[in-house]
């Protein structure tokens, strides 16, 4: 019984624990051999073995359950240590990257038409003369193909110089009714301080059944969602030309800079130019073989919103990878 005793307080740990155990309790262990005498002894004797031997066993077993409490604890205890952590160890400081700032403006405006269930199309960068100029009604020789400096490769193919050729390509594999924009990077020869060889636009279109959308439409939605972009802002429209509207209109927003008074972003003109739109000239149904619609469509140069949105005062910073420059955007 002292035997016993010793040997399972001498356990230093629970593997060990657990050998006393099998040779104290197991089946084969010195208890079950205890036991075993009791079938020798004459009748007699046998209750008061009995009874003396399980009181054994009761407190052996309770010496055991404290004893692996407390290994248990020390094991715990043991393994918390050897996990802890310095909490006021030095760790360098981890850079994390951010949206460049066009592609944050990009994403806004998809997200605006997104949730006015506009479809999001695409359309390739390299294209051909008639998605991007003929079926635009821009035929051959016409004089607005200079207001597109183009980037054009040997076999007559072309940098899209607009995102306009998506709005042909959609109509041209769907029926209409038609909600899209295309978001993109259009390309054209230009570097000054106001352009650059690439940039990226936003182009709209909605077309209904004829006489279901009037240029009231066209100038309520752009006017919500100039509002939504650029907060509390006047809108205005002036006539303008685009071969593919007729009539065409440019949006203007009063100056966010100077609120109207007049500074030098707005020429002193109280408001800033951000972008072009009309109804949709009949010709440009014809190329596409739409008949007894209208609509409207618009575009936009992501690059001009994300300036005039974060203030940047040069175009060609935003190209330029300067991390002082991007940082601000985090
Ligand atoms: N494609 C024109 C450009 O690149 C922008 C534009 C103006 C698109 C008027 C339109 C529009 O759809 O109606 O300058």
């Amino acid at each position: 019984m002292k035997e016993l005793e010793s040997r399972i307080k001498k356990a230093k740990d629970l593997q060990s624990l657990e050998k006393v155990r099998i040779s104290v309790f197991g089946k084969k262990g010195d208890l079950a051999k205890e036991f075993a005498k009791l079938k020798d002894l004459p009748n007699d004797e046998k209750a008061g073995f009995a009874k003396k031997l399980n009181e054994t066993k009761t407190s052996l077993q309770n010496l055991f359950d404290a004893t692996k409490e407390k290994l248990e604890q020390k094991a715990l205890q043991e393994q918390l240590k050897s996990e802890a952590m310095d909490l006021s160890m030095y760790a360098p400081k981890q850079k994390t990257g951010a949206l460049h700032p066009v592609m944050d403006t990009m994403d806004r405006i998809i997200e605006y038409f997104a949730a006015q269930n506009f479809s999001v199309e695409t359309g390739p960068l390299v294209e051909d003369d008639f998605h991007n100029f003929e079926a635009l009604n821009l035929p051959k020789f016409h004089p607005a193909r200079d207001m597109q400096d183009t980037f054009y490769c040997k076999d007559g193919s072309l940098l899209r110089t607009h995102t306009s050729p998506v709005q042909i390509r959609t109509m041209l594999k769907t029926k209409p009714p038609v909600r899209m924009i295309s978001p993109g990077t259009v390309f054209r020869r230009d570097f000054d301080l106001t352009h650059t060889p690439m940039f990226h636009q936003v182009e709209g279109l909605v077309v209904e059944e004829s006489g279901e959308v009037s240029f009231a439409n066209l100038k309520s939605m752009l006017t919500e969602f100039l509002q939504y972009m650029f907060g509390d802002v006047a809108v205005r429209f002036r006539p303008s030309f685009f071969p593919f509207t007729e009539p065409s209109a440019e949006a203007d927003i009063s100056c966010i800079f100077c609120k109207g008074e007049g500074c030098r972003v707005c020429s002193h003109t109280g408001w800033l130019e951000v972008l072009g739109c009309g109804m949709v000239d009949p010709n440009v149904f014809k190329a596409v073989g739409y008949k007894d619609v209208s609509g409207y469509a618009f575009g936009l140069g992501v690059e001009r919103f994300a300036m005039l949105i974060h203030k940047i005062p040069d175009l060609r910073s935003l190209f330029e990878g300067d991390e002082r420059l991007l940082e601000q955007f985090r």
